[in-house]
């Protein structure tokens, strides 16, 4: 196991906990719909360690944040949705307000630290999706608290490291989304042990263009060019789409080889494409999916997301998608049982794949009752 791993204190590192206050750092961030949760993967993601420190005789105080409410308190990011799911999960479990409704919390204050760890004697944190913010209610408790990693996070973190230092060869990892520049890093890091790279979504029309196609109105981003030309010369294959669906100039459906003309825009991988991804899909042994390949939420562009959802989901290797976007679609598509890990962290997921650790996680490896 990776030291990055085995040197997070755990639940069992806490101690006794009878009659203890213990607060709990989940991340309950999930999607709404006015005021009703839309999939509470999330608040379901955490009850094993709500339920662990129950079952031990702890008073158990969970926070989280949810959306991005700018340090001050607003209606529409209330917990009250999360509140009255949580009610029916776990009974009996407190849940304090929203975390942003107070600018210390992103400031990482140490004063919002002092009023949230007043009165409490034990620290989780379970928050694996906000374990990439150095945010107060991430990094602050385990300072003064004995601490430890819940078991969603430290599974999370076990499957994802995992990938980083022992994956099983073939190792493919796909990845989608619409921009080149938010996912460099961990392009570059995937591309140190990945066996291949597979590419769509709009982030593909840039490396598409680096290889000299032409994009058309595509999403695209040129100072990423020279970038793009020199991962696909950094020796590992990567596959790119060989034909795009999109609209065309008078905004009628159509389909290109992988030239799209001008006045075109490519909004999903064509067929020829989503069948070669599949194969690729298909002969690994290990696969991370991170990314539609297309706007998969208007059923015109569904078609690649949806084959590569199903490669995944058929995929006799070890699966895991990371969050957000993938999760959902693969939830649309009703697969999200078919993989072997669907991480609850986004931009955390990232992170951890690139760096090989995260602001959380070095923040409980110096809790007081650190091994
Ligand atoms: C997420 O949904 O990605 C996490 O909850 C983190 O939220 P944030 O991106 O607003 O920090
Ligand atoms: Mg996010």
């Amino acid at each position: 196991m990776p030291d990055n791993l085995t040197s997070i204190p755990r639940l069992e590192d806490l101690g006794p906990l009878q009659g203890k206050r213990v607060l709990v750092r989940a991340d309950f961030n999930v999607p709404l719909d006015g005021d009703r949760i839309t999939d509470d993967l999330r608040i379901r993601a955490a009850l094993p360690t709500l339920q662990w420190l129950q079952g031990q005789g702890a008073q158990v105080v969970a926070c989280s944040h949810l959306g991005r409410p700018k340090g001050k308190p607003d209606p529409r990011w209330s917990m009250d949705p999360v509140r009255a799911r949580l009610a029916e999960l776990a009974p009996g479990v407190e849940l304090l307000e929203n975390l942003r409704f107070d600018p210390g919390e992103e400031a990482n204050d140490p004063a919002f630290v002092a009023r949230l760890v007043e009165g409490v004697d034990a620290y989780v944190n379970d928050a694996f999706g906000a374990a990439h913010r150095a945010h107060a209610s991430i990094v602050g408790p385990p300072k003064t608290l004995p601490s430890a990693a819940g078991r969603l996070l430290f599974r999370e973190v076990e499957v994802l490291l995992g990938l980083r230092t022992r994956p099983n060869r073939p190792f493919v990892a796909v990845l989608g989304g619409s921009k080149v520049s938010d996912k460099l890093g961990v392009i570059e890091a995937l591309l140190e042990v990945v066996d291949a790279l597979v590419i769509g979504g709009g982030m593909c029309f840039t490396f598409l263009a680096a290889q000299g196609a032409s994009v058309g109105d595509s999403l695209f981003e040129p100072d990423q060019v020279d970038t793009c030309r020199r991962l696909l010369e950094a020796g590992k294959p990567i596959h790119l789409p060989s034909d795009v669906v999109g609209l065309d100039a008078a905004g009628e459906r159509a389909q290109w080889g992988r030239n799209v003309p001008d006045g075109g825009k490519g909004l999903d991988i064509g067929p020829g494409s989503a069948a070669a991804f599949a194969d690729v899909i298909a002969d690994a042994r290990t696969v991370f999916w991170n990314g539609p390949m297309g706007v998969f939420e208007d059923p015109r562009f569904e078609a690649g997301t949806r084959a590569v959802a199903e490669a995944v989901a058929a995929c006799s290797g070890f699966t895991v998608v990371g969050g957000g976007d993938s999760a959902a679609a693969l939830a649309q598509f009703g697969l999200d049982d078919r993989v072997d890990h669907v991480s609850t962290g986004g931009g955390a997921s990232l992170e951890l794949l690139e760096l090989g650790d995260l602001p959380g996680l070095a923040a409980l490896r110096e809790a007081p009752n650190a091994r």
